[in-house]
Formats: C-alpha cells, sequence, structure tokens
C-alpha cells in the first residue's frame, strides 16, 4: 500500500500518528511499520476498545441483585466425598488417559511483571532440594499419571500437554523444553502454541507507539485461549488424536495436580460439559473471585463485584454462601471447546487493565511513565462458564492443591519461599501419613510444618525470615503424585532432614 493510502486509511480512524516518525526510519524500519498496519484489523480493534471501555462505566457497580448461588447438586467437594466415590471418580478418569482420551492445557502466556524475572515463569526454581522448575515438577505429574492410568488398565494412553505462550515466552520456553529432553515426556506430545496480542490503547482511544516503528502490544489475556485454539490448528490436534476431555491448569501454581483424576473423574460421573476446581474462601472479604450464577449464567464474581452484606452472607451451618474461590483450573469436553471456540469466542467481552506503557512521543523520545497512562485489553479464560449449560464444581483443599508463584521475594505472600513451603509441608504432611518418621538436624523429630497455603501466612516474618522451623522433605512427582504409593516405601522408617525422596 501507497504511503499516502496508508496515511488517509490511519486519518479515517484517528490514528495518523502511527506515521509520525516514518521519515526518521530507516527503508526497512519503514516496511516493517507499513507492514504491521496493513496486517491490523482496525476496525476489529478499534470495536475491542469502545466495548471494552464502554463498560468501564459500571465498574464498581454490584452484582448483588442477579447473583445465586449454585445447587447443591453441582457442587462436588473432595472432603464431603467417601474413599469408594475418591477411588471411583479416580478409576474413570484412569480409563479415559489410558484410552488416550484426555489432554492437559496449560495457560503460560502471561508476562510475570509481579515476579520480575525475564524468563518465562514456568522456568522458575522456588529452591526446592531438587531444584526443579515449575514446568519440570509438572512434567513429572503428568508422566507419573500416565503410568498410574498404564497400571490401573494396563493400557499405555499418552496424555497430550498443550502449552499456550505469548510473543515473549514461546521461544524460551520451546528451548527449555528441547534443552531438557522434554523431561521424559514425548516430544511428540508436548504441544507449544503462541496466543495472539492486541495493541495498546491511551485512555482516549489511541493506539499507542512502543518504537517509532512498532505498535506497543500486549498477549490478548489467558481468555485469548479460545481465539489461539482455533488460529493455531489446536483443536483441530486434538480431534485428530482423539481427544475428548481436557483439564486447563495455570502456570504459577506449583502444588497443581496436573491432569488430576479425581477432578475430571467426578466431571465425568455428573455428564458435565464445563467445569471449575475450586477452594474454599478463607474468609468474606478475601479479594477472590467466587464461582456462582449470575442471570442464569454462571460466573466468576470478582471480590470488588459484590457488597460485603452478600460476601458474608451464611447458611445454617455458618459456612459461606458465596465461598467457591476460583484458582484457574478448568474442566472441558472438547465438544463444549469447539462450540465455544467457533461460536462464542467473539461475544467475550475485552476486559481493560490500566497500566504504565512505555511509549514513543511526539518528539521521538521513549517514554517510560511512572503513573499508569494507557490500557491493555485482555479476555479471561472462565468468561466461557456463561456458555455451559451443565456446568459444576469440585472443591479441594487449598493447602493440598493451590499455591500460586505470583510476586517476588518480600512480598506479604506467593512469594517464591511461600510456595516452596507449601510443596516442603504438604510433602512432610504425606510422608507423615504414610507412617515416617522425620528427624531434623537437631537430632529430634520433627515438628509438623504449616502450610502457608492454609494458614494465609507464608511462614515468614516482616523481615523475610523464617518464623518457624521449615522442614526440608521433597517427594519427586515420579515416586507420589498425590500422597499414594509411600506407605511400602517409609512406614516404619526414620529420615533425617534434608530428604529428598527421589526414583
Ligand atoms: P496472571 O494474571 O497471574 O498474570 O496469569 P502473570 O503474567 O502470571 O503475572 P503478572 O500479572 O504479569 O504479574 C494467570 C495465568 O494466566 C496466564 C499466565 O501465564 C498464568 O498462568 N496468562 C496470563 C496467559 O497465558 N496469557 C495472558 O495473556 C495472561
Amino acid at each position: 500500500m501507497q504511503l499516502v493510502s496508508m496515511k488517509e486509511k490511519l486519518a479515517s480512524y484517528g490514528q495518523e500518528h502511527l506515521l509520525a516518525h516514518y521519515d526518521t526510519l530507516s527503508q526497512e524500519q519503514q516496511a516493517q511499520l507499513i507492514k504491521e498496519l496493513e496486517e491490523l484489523d482496525f476496525d476489529e480493534v478499534i470495536e475491542y476498545f469502545q466495548r471494552a471501555t464502554s463498560d468501564l462505566d459500571s465498574v464498581g457497580q454490584k452484582l448483588d441483585d442477579k447473583m445465586n448461588p449454585l445447587d447443591d447438586s453441582q457442587c462436588g467437594s473432595i472432603i464431603k466425598s467417601t474413599d469408594e466415590e475418591l477411588i471411583h471418580y479416580q478409576n474413570l478418569s484412569l480409563a479415559e488417559i489410558g484410552a488416550g482420551h484426555v489432554g492437559i492445557l496449560l495457560l503460560a502466556g502471561g508476562q510475570g511483571t509481579r515476579l520480575g524475572v525475564s524468563y518465562p515463569k514456568g522456568m522458575y526454581n522456588v529452591g526446592l532440594p531438587s531444584d526443579k522448575t515449575l514446568f519440570q515438577l509438572q512434567a513429572e505429574r503428568i508422566l507419573k499419571l500416565e503410568r498410574l492410568a498404564a497400571q490401573e488398565t494396563g493400557k499405555s494412553g499418552k496424555i497430550t500437554w498443550y502449552i499456550m505462550t505469548s510473543a515473549s515466552t514461546v521461544g524460551p520456553t520451546q528451548k527449555f523444553f528441547k534443552d531438557n529432553d522434554y523431561f521424559g515426556l514425548s516430544k511428540e506430545n508436548i504441544i507449544v502454541f503462541q496466543q495472539g496480542t492486541l495493541p495498546c490503547f491511551t485512555f482516549e482511544g489511541k493506539i499507542i507507539l512502543g518504537e517509532k516503528h512498532k505498535i506497543s502490544r500486549a498477549p490478548d489475556g489467558n481468555g485469548g485461549l479460545y481465539r489461539a485454539l482455533r488460529t493455531e490448528g489446536v483443536l483441530e490436534d486434538m480431534k485428530k488424536r482423539g481427544i475428548k476431555y481436557i483439564q486447563l491448569y495455570c502456570v504459577d501454581n506449583i502444588l497443581v495436580r496436573v491432569g488430576d483424576p479425581v477432578f475430571i473423574g467426578y466431571c465425568l460421573s455428573k455428564g458435565a460439559e464445563c467445569a471449575n476446581k475450586v477452594v474454599r474462601k478463607q474468609f468474606p472479604t478475601e479479594a477472590v473471585g467466587i464461582t456462582c450464577k449470575v442471570d442464569d449464567h454462571y460466573q466468576v464474581v470478582e471480590y470488588s463485584e459484590i457488597t460485603t452484606k452478600s460476601a458474608e452472607l451464611s447458611n445454617k451451618d455458618g459456612s459461606l454462601v458465596y465461598s467457591a474461590a476460583n484458582i484457574c483450573i478448568h474442566f472441558f469436553t472438547l465438544e463444549f471447546l469447539e462450540r465455544v471456540v467457533t461460536t462464542n469466542e467473539r461475544l467475550l467481552q475485552h476486559h481493560v487493565a490500566k497500566k504504565k506503557i512505555p511509549y514513543v512521543n511526539e518528539k521521538g523520545d521513549l517514554i517510560k511513565p511512572s503513573e499508569p497512562n494507557g490500557i491493555k485489553m485482555e479476555k479471561f479464560v472462565f468468561d466461557v462458564f456463561r456458555f455451559a449449560e451443565n456446568f459444576v464444581v469440585w472443591e479441594c483443599l487449598r493447602d493440598e492443591e493451590f499455591a500460586p508463584l505470583k510476586n517476588a521475594e518480600g512480598a506479604k505472600d506467593c512469594t517464591p519461599s511461600y510456595c516452596r513451603n507449601a510443596v516442603l509441608a504438604l510433602h512432610q504432611k504425606w510422608l507423615k501419613m504414610a507412617g515416617a518418621e522425620i528427624i531434623s538436624t537437631s537430632g529430634d523429630e520433627a515438628p509438623l510444618m504449616t502450610s502457608p497455603a492454609s494458614e494465609g501466612n507464608n511462614n515468614l516474618d516482616s523481615n523475610g525470615k523464617e518464623v518457624e522451623e521449615v522442614v526440608i522433605t521433597e517427594i519427586s512427582p515420579l515416586v507420589s503424585y498425590a500422597g499414594e504409593g509411600l506407605e511400602p516405601l517409609v512406614s516404619g522408617k526414620q529420615f533425617t532432614t534434608p530428604l529428598h525422596l527421589s526414583c
């Protein structure tokens, strides 16, 4: 396209500033910028901006009058289930895994700004004795699950692991898996794909120039998944492989039971097409999203969207009415995903995140603002719940299944030490339940560590010092997926810390 007609096009969208520095660019940069502008669907992104920002007026509005809790019949729970039920759920899933019907979707396209490292979060090592990264822990849990399914069913069905990355995480993620020989999984069963990006806008609706020859872009949120499933051919791949059921999770949860057979089995037993695994809200004002019905649609409602009165509503037994806290672990049937991707994806609203976005000013200088100066538009992965007809939730225990890595050391929680201590506490509990005696370095029996995940504290004082004895016990996922199979190995035996039980 000629420069003149591009200028006219931009002017018609009120975006002519995007060519302000054109004359100062090298030929190569000029070509790059023109190509990017030609490829951008201005009608589409401006419509996204308008829809997303028109909603800003309603931010702060409460949803109380439209909300209802889920029916009891839709809510399963690990503590309320009998051992027989749990085994039944597990066996249902292992049979599907053995038959090769289960796929796993990992969301790993985030920028991890709060943690503040320059590489993808999955490559982070929180300092366990094994020095395993989040990616390795997750890979080994998948490997173990395949082995458990093979033992149980005699069929060695493979689990395909779909990893969603973004422009900034795709390269390092691919290299990391290759360099580590895919952590023992088959290379052909790990599919790394990339989510899309969207331009960043000023509050006034101008697309931001991140460099003189480049638009500033950000990943389109973890709900960008649904578009990427189509554009990256992932859905097609799932169909080709005969996958029927998918479990989704976020990269940062160090305790995540990847492909949890109990959760999946519960969903299968209910014939659900979509499900959310939740933890119980710890206190009424905890800032977590809760799962409920809004105007007859399933939804995750943010804490800021309900009044304290609703947040505090309790049942006869004292439990909170709205307590199903979202931890971003979902279940979908392939049929549901296909329906969402082909017919509902376009209806998903973008949410606005106000951010400090570096920009090139009129003089051509790169400015790093100290206050939010623009917006990124993001879709949320759980927004598809509203399209589900048969929806269930499964409540698990926080200290066993949820400890996300969000913040750098020094923050109140969700730091690397918080995650490491959550693993150590859980593994000590498993060892104790299996009949092991753990002796600490002082020669005495080690005290039972408190999990930072269950107590809401992170075992650190305000100076970042450990406030109680940290008992170093780690169990490789290849030895035990969720605490099973330990008794023959450890019962009646004494172990001295630091302990790393590996194959
Ligand atoms: P968060 O919202 O916690 O974002 O992502 P983040 O990138 O990890 O961290 P901050 O907010 O920049 O500090 C929750 C999950 O969603 C994924 C993340 O990788 C994480 O697993 N995610 C987020 C995506 O896959 N794509 C996105 O565009 C955003």
